[in-house]
Parts: structure tokens; C-alpha cells; sequence
């Protein structure tokens, strides 16, 4: 996939470690963005194991594999799903992205700009791991949020995420969303621990987006393919979800009309925010 793919308004998950939560925060902050009337693309970036339909709820026919082998483009291949979100899926065939030919490649490309002019948000869900073929996808994306737990093995695997997309992209800034915490106050207090070991060793800006508390329901909604934001909105984790949302959605507003866009990328111009308590 190379460098060439850039995403304006794309927003990466991604945690190092797996089964920390990132693929039902993606399908339920895409929904959330689309009660807000956002036109929302997930991209379901994880190759060996594509399963944002399953928690959607939907069954793709296509996946991004036939935009590379029969020519169609990315929204041939999507599939609506709850509210109007647009899928598409990555299929197993992704791990051949790197590989393609450049004029395959170029036709990805064309295609994502298509796709790009069709919605305000792309939501890209990333596969576990540290290795090129997921990290490609996160620096492609103009906003990164990282998801971390509170447990030493998520915190180990989300520094060493950040310190690759630091060291060898040259990104800066990343957003931290805890999941499964007990509480606001335990939420705030991993993300201050997890601040302080990535700030001890890298030159990064980490601001705390959100804290997705644990959550029973989830787990239902998990086991009927149907997500939490529209199964019950009310739900603990689907209020933070929805918030985040809004949050997002406020600061992206505020700054249409602005010259320079969020992005993670170091900006030339501006000097860091160290504090790490901006909302969005
Ligand atoms: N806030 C939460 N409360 C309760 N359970 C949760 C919460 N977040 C995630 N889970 C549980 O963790 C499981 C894994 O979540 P999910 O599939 O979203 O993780 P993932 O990071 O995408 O995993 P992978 O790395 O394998 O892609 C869910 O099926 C759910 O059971
Ligand atoms: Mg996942």
C-alpha cells in the first residue's frame, strides 16, 4: 500500500494488543456519528480477521479484494449497514495489498478518493499487532486514536504502536480512549499512567478522548450482532460512545472554515500541548 494513501477525515483505532474493544468502538462510534447525520464509512482494516459485519450485523458480498481483482470500486463493494453507515470489508485477500501491482494500486487509490468525496468520517478499524500491513493503514489517517486497557500487557503493546507510528511516521499526536473502565475517576487515572510512560520515553502528545466504562451489555449486544448504540443507547458504554461523538463532531464543525485541519501529523507552525487534557 505504500505511503501514497492518505485519508482526510479518517479516524484510525488502534491498540497494539487485541481484544481490547476496537472494532465495537468503531462499528458504534460510526453509528453514533450517523445519528448525528454524519455520512459515515467504516473500512474494516483488519485482514486475517475481518469481523466488523459480525458486530454490525450485516453480510458484505464483496470486500476490498475485489476492488484489487475484478475492478470494481470501493463502493461497489460496500454494504450498508445500521443507520446508512457504509462497510467495507477487508477480506482475508488484504495481506496482498503491499504486493499489488502499481497499476492495481493505483486504482485502490482513485477509489479512495471516490470514497473520500462521499462521506464526512472514515472509521478505520485496524487488526492487532504492530507490523507494517496494519500500521500502513493508521498513518494513513489524519486523526489516530489509541485503545488501551488497564493492564500491563495493553500498555506495553500500545506504547510500542505509538513508538513505530512516532519514530518511523513522524506522528505526534494521538488520542487515548480507556476502555472497560470501573469508573470516570479510573478511566482518568489509567490514561495519566499510560501518559506518563509513553511522555517518559517520546517526544508525543497524548490527550484522553474518552473512558468507555465496563459494560454487561455489551456483551449481549456482542452475541446479537446488533450494536450497542442501537440496541440500547442508554447503555453505559454507548453514552460515552455517543459522547465521544459529539465531542468529535463539535471540534470538526468549529474548524471547518479553519486553514489548517486536525491532523496528528507535527504541525510546522504550532507548538505541542503537553497537558493532555483537551477533550477532542
Ligand atoms: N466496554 C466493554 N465492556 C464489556 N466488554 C467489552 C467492552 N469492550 C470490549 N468488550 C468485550 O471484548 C470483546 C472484544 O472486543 P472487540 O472485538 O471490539 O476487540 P478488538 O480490539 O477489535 O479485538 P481484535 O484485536 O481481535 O480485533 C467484545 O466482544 C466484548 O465482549
Ligand atoms: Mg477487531
Amino acid at each position: 500500500m505504500g505511503t501514497a494513501i492518505k485519508f482526510r477525515n479518517a479516524i484510525a483505532l488502534a491498540s497494539g494488543k487485541g481484544g481490547v474493544g476496537k472494532t465495537n468502538i468503531s462499528v458504534n462510534l460510526a453509528i453514533a456519528l450517523r445519528k448525528l447525520n454524519k455520512r459515515v464509512t467504516l473500512f474494516d482494516a483488519d485482514m486475517a480477521l475481518a469481523n466488523a459485519h459480525i458486530v454490525m450485523g450485516v453480510q458484505p458480498t464483496m470486500t476490498l479484494v475485489d476492488v484489487l481483482d475484478h475492478e470494481k470500486s470501493l463502493m461497489d463493494v460496500s454494504t450498508i449497514g445500521p443507520l446508512g453507515v457504509r462497510l467495507i470489508s477487508g477480506g482475508s485477500g488484504l495481506v496482498e495489498l503491499m504486493n499489488v501491482p502499481s497499476e492495481q494500486r493505483s486504482r485502490l487509490i482513485h477509489s479512495f478518493a471516490e470514497l473520500e468525496a462521499t462521506c464526512d468520517y472514515i472509521i478505520v478499524d485496524t487488526a492487532a499487532g504492530i507490523e507494517d500491513n496494519v500500521l500502513e493503514f493508521v498513518r494513513a489517517c489524519n486523526r489516530i486514536m489509541i485503545i488501551v486497557v488497564g493492564e500491563p500487557a495493553a500498555f506495553i503493546d500500545a506504547y510500542a504502536c505509538i513508538k513505530i507510528l512516532h519514530q518511523n511516521y513522524g506522528i505526534y499526536t494521538f488520542d487515548v480512549i480507556v476502555n472497560r473502565s470501573r469508573d470516570d475517576t479510573h478511566g482518568i487515572d489509567v490514561f495519566k499512567r499510560f501518559k506518563g510512560i509513553v511522555e517518559r520515553f517520546l517526544d508525543a502528545n497524548l490527550y484522553h478522548v474518552a473512558s468507555i466504562p465496563e459494560d454487561n451489555q455489551l456483551h449481549v449486544s456482542v452475541a446479537r450482532c446488533n450494536p450497542i448504540t442501537i440496541m440500547n443507547p442508554d447503555a453505559p458504554s454507548a453514552r460515552a460512545i455517543i459522547t465521544l461523538a459529539a465531542s468529535l463532531v463539535k471540534t470538526d464543525d468549529s474548524q471547518t472554515n479553519q486553514i489548517a485541519p486536525y491532523s496528528s501529523h507535527k504541525s510546522e507552525t504550532s507548538e505541542p500541548d503537553k497537558s493532555g487534557d483537551r477533550l477532542i
